[in-house]
């Protein structure tokens, strides 16, 4: 099925978020890990949302309509040290409480570099929703970089760790890899 998108709004505080009640499904991860370029792969638009080779493109939580009847949520992404201090903290805080609160929440998912295996940071936020039983899927990114085998290997990790993942799958948004198994992951938990 075809995801026919269109930017909705940007939002940096939690009562501008849409309140007509879609369900919405977020992509989070480290800065630069390929988050608002695999929305882009999953809609088939490039430059939908905004990429860039430096981390810390996006900085506001950003939302798309998907046919009419859901919505993607590109967010920020964690550990971007660039950022004023004050600025990450704020930012933490929002995150968390949109992450908390946000009702219409699906589910989230959870970019990580299939290049590194198992960074603190990425442990901290799987860990994190897990504990606040928020659901969530993996999604290895950019495994176009990557050995087959290595990949494979990075998988099963995941995979055999005790975190409660809806699914893990593994992604190129360059090659186009992985995207029509995501976009059936996203309609399969949207209709649950
Ligand atoms: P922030 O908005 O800064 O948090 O980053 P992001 O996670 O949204 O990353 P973004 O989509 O902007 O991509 C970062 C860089 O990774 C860009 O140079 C992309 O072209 C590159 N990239 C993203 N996905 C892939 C992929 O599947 N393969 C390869 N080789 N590069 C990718
Ligand atoms: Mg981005």
């Amino acid at each position: 099925m075809k995801f026919q998108a269109k930017f909705l709004t940007s939002v940096k505080a939690l009562s501008q978020c849409p309140e007509d009640g879609k369900p919405e499904i977020a992509l989070i991860g480290r800065s630069n890990v390929g988050k608002s370029t695999l929305l882009n792969a999953i809609v088939e638009q490039k430059q939908l949302a905004k990429t860039s080779s430096t981390a810390g493109k996006t900085q506001l939580i950003n939302y798309f309509t998907v046919n009419d009847s859901f919505y993607l949520v590109d967010m920020p992404g964690y550990g971007y040290a660039r950022a004023a201090k004050d600025d990450r903290v704020e930012w933490a805080k929002v995150s968390e409480q949109y992450f908390l609160t946000r009702k219409t929440l699906v589910a989230v998912g959870i970019l990580i570099d299939a290049r590194h295996e198992t960074l603190e940071n990425d442990v901290a936020a799987v860990e994190w929703f897990a504990e606040k039983k928020i659901p969530f899927f993996l999604v290895l990114t950019k495994i176009d970089k990557v050995k087959q085998q290595d990949v494979a290997r990075h998988e099963k990790l995941l995979k055999t760790s005790i975190f409660p993942a809806l699914g893990t799958i593994k992604t190129s948004s360059v090659k186009k890899k992985g995207i029509g198994e995501l976009r059936a992951l996203i309609l399969k938990l949207l209709a649950e």
